[in-house]
């Protein structure tokens, strides 16, 4: 990786293994976009920023009245930019709009900039991290043709991914400003031939996969339920695929590290050129800034790649190594029973207490129990924000006991977020809660409303009540859920004067409660949640490693679920578990739900013997395999959304081992199948699980296995290949 800026040519080059990012200074001190894509050892200039339309090279010169000519090939509303606002005659969707007087427009210049190693961490908010060891940052600082405000952009890149961070800061020197909309990024390519590929959902149905071609005009994906959604997820991939006549295949991952209101835009101009901006969704959203004041964008991430196993691994890898925390792995590791599907809330000690001797016998090491245990809660209709155990129904230390007993660690259910209007919190603190009930009906989900969480009063209230919890029990996993969106949008700590702040406040206190959390426990594993998931997203797994990656639990509709999640999210963030749901028997369930971080969901004393020897061979599996599911090159050979068949499989990055997940749909019979594997070496021989035959990997690359036979509904393959030395 290397960043450098070249004197003569005012041009910045960064570069990874596979990937080349440039961009110049204008005599103007403007920020012009060159290029993104593949690996090239430079660029020149002249060679692609001429854009032909002389007419949009001039301007009007405020001082001497006449008309004169931008220099270095800058045509405004045409060059590709950096930076596009309104104010540098770029009517394109803009990265900024910043009002101070009643005047929104921006038009930032370079200042000056520095080349450092090492990146920017963030204060308050979720982001990657990087050292002196193993990233290097270009840090530009610009400023307001008119205003006094300055800008600080940054890129960095990390040692061996191909990827940019990207990083901005808004800082006022005016008296008072307000920052009206703020992208994470603005990538303009100098093409519309490009699909988009997003992932749509709900709930129990999230990441879907929707692929469009763009065109003219824009596609806005956006968030406005305070949370990133099930609904859409902020994640993006650009795919020019070799099926676009003329262009080799490239793939570029889009997303930044946030879980609050997001944009993402997609737009094809007059010149058949693309913008993509992403960023922090401008509706519902203004900050005001006194003079002196920061604004910190959300990280933004730009990932690219020549195939799309490529671009997965390189998000993967970033994710595993760069921004999840790996300190619990002893907890992560561990099979976990959760008793929501086993009883939901109707439970006691002594039923509790079966579970977990029961569970022993499955190789549970985790027991968690969910919702149900506070308050007065038998019921979705009550309790949440009273944190105090109901003492009546169940014994928390004697389960905790039990679990350390049995050398298993214990988990605990949380909603921090919410409130129910039938709970002690609301009697004493209505003013705690989103909404302005003082004029309006607010609207309920699940019986539920929202804690502000822009108000430090209330995330300490919430911080204190779960601190003299935890304080007395030994927790080591918390599951911190989130079940509804927010609509009444409205903090009485803020008021209507600074209601644009509400949003991005409120996911600042979330993120700040985990912050204390983790830091006064770092022992204990979170995993998050929002009824499923509706909240898997970069800034939450920067606190909460793992994410129930959804509801559904089906095993059938965990194949597309997980399919698709797994194209951008590590299979080891992935809360999947076995279920009781009878669709398929408990060998499928168990091997789609070893692909992500495998667990249970289902009362362990209502099992039979076969389901339970089922179980405990894929437990086995788990045990066996995990660390090469959760830590392996994952390569996606068969998607369930458009064939009868989905398979995944994972290579170790030593590629001394692979494990092929392989189900399929509907019953198929024998007709011919040749199931071909990827990333293996290919002059290595390696044995496979199937029909125990041993190959060289050019031969499992080019002939594949032989699956010519029949295969039931629902049935699913486990094919596990381990290097050999020789043939026999
Ligand atoms: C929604 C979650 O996704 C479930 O797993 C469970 O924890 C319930 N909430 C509990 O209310």
């Amino acid at each position: 990786m290397k960043i450098e800026f070249s004197k003569e040519k005012h041009i910045f080059s960064i570069t990874t293994e596979n990937l080349a990012y440039y961009f110049s200074i204008t005599n103007k001190g403007i920020l012009k976009h060159l290029y993104f894509g593949e690996y090239i050892e430079s660029i020149d200039d002249e060679l692609i920023s001429d854009i032909g339309f002389d007419w949009a090279k001039t301007y009007f010169d405020k001082n001497e009245l006449k008309e004169k000519e931008y220099d270095d090939n800058f045509y405004h509303d045409r060059s590709f930019l950096e930076i596009g606002t309104h104010g540098l005659k770029d009517n394109r969707p803009s990265s900024f709009e910043i009002e101070v007087n009643g005047n929104n427009k921006v038009d930032f210049r370079y200042v000056n900039h520095r080349i450092y190693k090492g990146k920017p961490m963030l204060n308050g908010l979720p982001h990657f991290k990087g050292d002196e060891k193993d990233s290097l940052t270009l840090e530009i600082t610009l400023k307001d043709v008119v205003k006094n405000i300055y800008l600080e952009l940054s890129y960095t890149v990390i040692e061996g991914i191909d990827c940019v961070l990207r990083n901005s800061k808004i800082i006022n020197k005016e008296k008072e400003c307000k920052v009206e909309r703020a992208m994470s990024l603005t990538l303009d390519l100098p093409s519309d031939q490009y699909n988009l590929i997003s992932f749509p959902g709900d709930w129990s149905n999230e990441r879907n996969i929707n692929k469009d071609k763009i065109s003219f005009g824009m596609k806005r994906i956006s968030s406005k339920f305070g949370r990133s959604g099930h609904e859409q997820n902020p994640f993006m991939i650009l795919e020019k695929s070799e099926d676009l006549i003329g262009f080799l295949p490239s793939y570029i991952g889009i997303s930044f590290v946030y879980s609050g209101n997001f944009v993402e835009e997609v737009s094809v101009d007059k010149n058949k050129t693309t913008r993509v901006n992403i960023g922090i969704n401008d509706e519902d959203f203004s900050f005001t800034l006194k003079e002196n004041e920061e604004f910190v964008l959300p990280e933004a991430l730009l990932v690219y790649s020549s195939s799309f196993d490529g671009l997965t691994q390189n998000i993967h890898d970033l994710i595993r190594d760069h921004l999840i925390d790996r300190n619990h792995l002893d907890t992560q590791d561990k099979i976990l029973l959760n008793s929501w599907e086993a009883c939901y809330m109707d439970f006691d000690t002594e039923k509790v207490i079966k579970y977990i001797n029961e569970a022993k016998k499955l190789n549970v090491g985790l027991f968690v129990l969910d919702d149900g245990w506070f308050g007065t809660r038998n019921n979705d209709l009550c309790s949440l924000g009273d944190w105090y155990i109901n003492e009546g129904k169940i014994n928390l230390r004697k389960v905790v006991d039990e679990c350390h007993k049995n050398n298993m660690k214990f988990g605990i259910w949380y909603e921090p977020e919410m409130i129910n209007p039938d709970s002690d919190l609301f009697r004493k603190h209505p003013e705690f809660i989103v909404g302005d009930i003082s004029k309006y009906d607010l609207g309920l989900s699940r019986h539920q409303l929202v804690l502000d969480f822009s108000n430090p009063v209330v995330v300490d209230n919430i911080f204190n009540q779960m601190c003299s919890l935890l304080d007395k029990y030994d927790v080591d996993y918390i599951k911190w859920d989130h079940n509804r969106c927010l609509y009444d949008a409205y903090s009485s700590y803020l008021g209507y004067e600074n209601i644009g702040k509400f949003f991005h406040e409120n996911i600042k206190g979330v993120y700040s409660l985990l912050a204390r959390l983790k830091e006064r426990y770092p022992n204990i594993l979170f995993e998050g949640c929002a009824s499923g998931g509706g909240r898997f997203d970069l800034g939450m797994l920067y606190y909460t490693p793992q994410i129930w990656t959804s509801d559904e639990t089906d095993p059938v509709q965990r194949m597309f679920i997980q399919y698709s999640t797994s194209l951008i999210y590590p299979l080891c963030t992935m809360g999947s578990h076995i279920s009781k749901n009878p669709i398929t028997n408990y060998l499928t369930k168990g091997n789609v739900a070893l692909f992500g971080t495998f667990g249970y969901e289902f009362d362990p004393l209502k099992i039979n013997e076969e389901e339970r020897k089922e179980v405990i061979i894929s437990s086995e599996n788990y045990l066996k395999h995990h660390k090469l599911i959760k830590n392996g090159d994952l390569y996606h050979l068969y998607s369930p959304f458009d064939t009868n068949f989905m398979c995944m499989e994972v290579v170790s990055k030593d590629k001394k081992e692979a494990i092929v997940l392989f189900t399929n749909l509907i019953k198929v019979r024998n007709t011919y199948r040749m199931l071909k594997l990827k990333g293996l070496d290919d002059n290595k021989l390696y044995r496979n699980s199937y029909n125990n035959k041993v190959l060289k990997g050019y031969l499992y690359k080019n002939v594949g296995i032989n699956l010519t036979r029949w295969f039931d509904e629902f049935s699913s393959l486990l094919i596990y290949l381990e290097e050999v030395n020789d043939e026999n």
